[in-house]
């Protein structure tokens, strides 16, 4: 067995009726403490990532950190963080989208990109696509020249890959 034949899947902990009663919660933290694991997912995601040759990664607050840094620092490329509202210093561009219930924002510092620059957004899970959609266009708010997305799973069943118009890659599917 090499290490291309591992399903990392065998390492997310499947937790039911988590973050409420009828759903299934796929659980990064048991891949990411196993330092393998993790290797081996980071290792993946940075190999289809690179052909897009990134200047830059996005990080999407907060479990989009944790993918991220890794990944940065495997391609060589630089670190931009998209955080919640109040939590950086300096002038900010933002951009508010729609929820179930509600509405949320997300910032980047003014000065994060320098115009046409190759960014890649990255996250832990695509969901609805809300969020690395919102993402994406905030990214473009602010001169970023978006070349793909990358996140280590996608719920294949909500469609959040249709609001996406750059190329995603998702190392794990779930289709329920
Ligand atoms: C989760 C997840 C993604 C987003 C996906 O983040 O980490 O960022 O939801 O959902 P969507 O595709 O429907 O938009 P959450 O808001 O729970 O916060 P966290 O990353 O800070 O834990
Ligand atoms: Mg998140």
């Amino acid at each position: 067995m090499t290490m291309n034949d591992i399903d990392l899947k065998q390492y997310i902990d499947n937790i039911p009726d988590f973050p409420k009663p009828g759903i299934l919660f796929y659980d990064i933290s048991s891949l990411m403490r196993n330092a393998d694991a993790w290797q081996l997912a980071t290792a993946r995601m940075a190999h289809a990532v690179g052909p897009w040759q990134p200047d830059q990664l996005a990080a999407i607050e907060s479990r989009g950190f944790l993918t991220a840094a890794p990944l940065a620092t495997r391609l060589g490329c630089g670190i931009i963080m998209l955080r919640k509202p109040g939590k950086l210093a300096g002038e900010t561009i933002s951009y508010s989208y729609d929820l179930e219930y509600g509405s949320d924002t997300l910032h980047i510092q003014a000065n994060a990109i320098v115009p046409g620059q190759r960014v890649v957004v990255t996250d832990d899970l695509l969901a609805t696509g809300g969020t690395l959609a919102a993402s994406i266009a905030l990214l473009r708010k602010a001169g970023a020249n978006v070349v793909g997305a990358s996140v280590l799973i996608e719920l294949t069943g909500l469609r959040g890959r249709d609001k996406i118009d750059v190329p995603l890659h998702s190392l794990m599917s779930y289709d329920d």
